[in-house]
């Protein structure tokens, strides 16, 4: 099965009828100071939470003019809690909450669990035993037919069935095989247009058949490993704008070619924990659930 490419304004009707709200979570604990991916090495204590905030609030001012957004409160001691697409993955009124692989963050899931329950979401725990990392190892096709679920580095396999169990929907595991590229949301991203902006060199043969059977030849655009280097594949879609650290110019240019808008915005102390625009920002779903009101 593949996706249809959606017209310039079917995309802007979709846009207003199903924009998400994005949750975030100001870097005032942000800092590196253990090392749980290859990023992280050698930058312990490199991060400034003064640039890392002034790159921040940037990403936030461009995200408001794009969707509504609402605001988790950052708990000392939880310094990547600034990547809330790991907080879980929130369908349909319910949200799937993350159950870490390492202890280092594990301790973020209370408070990700008393937001999402105070915003009136289902909350549904995941096994210790089979970690799951949310947003960030888990992205839907842009027609919402097919979960794709990163395994092999965070996420466990056996956690999948749990997801599908949990929707009643399709859930397809890609195995992730290179350690820098170690969330599914760092190099495969699923775009409102029905195509695919992906990292092949991170996926086995196996998976990329599985990529390649369900978006045509037309709807992929594979990134280079100097492009996925820039996290270019950990990108944020809303309607026709893409926001994301850096992109080469043949990049930029063939995502305006196909009609979006590309926003460039420093994201290097990011970076540096292994992160950048998309692992910012976690999709809610508002239209089920309210949600407590955006605080300054
Ligand atoms: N330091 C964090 C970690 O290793 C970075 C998380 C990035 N998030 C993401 N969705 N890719 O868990």
């Amino acid at each position: 099965m593949s996706v249809e490419l959606l017209p310039a304004e079917e995309i802007h009707t979709r846009e207003r009828a199903t924009t998400p709200t994005l949750l975030m979570c100001r870097p005032l604990q942000y800092e590196v100071n253990y090392v749980i991916n290859p990023w992280m090495s050698g930058n312990m204590g490199s991060s400034s939470r003064v640039l890392a905030t002034e790159q921040w609030n940037r990403l936030q001012d461009i995200l408001s003019q794009l969707a509504p957004l609402v605001l988790i409160d950052p708990v000392p001691g939880w310094p990547d809690m600034v990547f809330t697409a790991n907080a879980g993955l929130a369908h349909e009124g319910t949200v799937a909450l993350s159950s870490f692989s390492h202890v280092e963050r594990q301790g973020e899931e209370q408070y990700f669990r008393e937001f999402f329950s105070a915003a009136g979401y289902r909350v549904v725990d995941l096994p210790r035993d089979r970690p799951f990392e949310g947003e960030g190892d888990a992205l839907f096709s842009s027609d919402g037919t097919r979960l794709w679920v990163g395994f092999g580095r965070r996420t466990a396999q056996a956690s999948h069935s749990v997801l599908a169990d949990l929707w009643d929907i399709e859930v397809e595991g890609l195995h992730l095989v290179d350690d820098r590229f170690y969330h599914l949301d760092t190099c495969f991203a699923p775009l409102e247009d029905g195509s695919l902006l992906y990292y092949p060199a991170a996926f086995d043969a196996a998976s990329l058949r599985k990529i390649h059977e369900f978006y045509s030849p037309g709807q992929r655009i594979a990134v280079d490993e100097m492009d996925a280097l820039q996290f270019a594949c950990n990108a944020v879609n809303i309607g026709r704008t893409i926001v994301l650290h850096r992109v080469s110019n043949h990049l930029e240019a063939e995502l305006r070619a196909r009609g979006f808008e590309v926003i460039q915005t420093d994201l290097s102390e990011f970076l540096k924990a292994g992160g950048a625009a998309k692992c910012l920002v976690m999709k809610l779903t508002p239209e089920l659930h309210p949600l407590p009101k955006k605080k300054d």
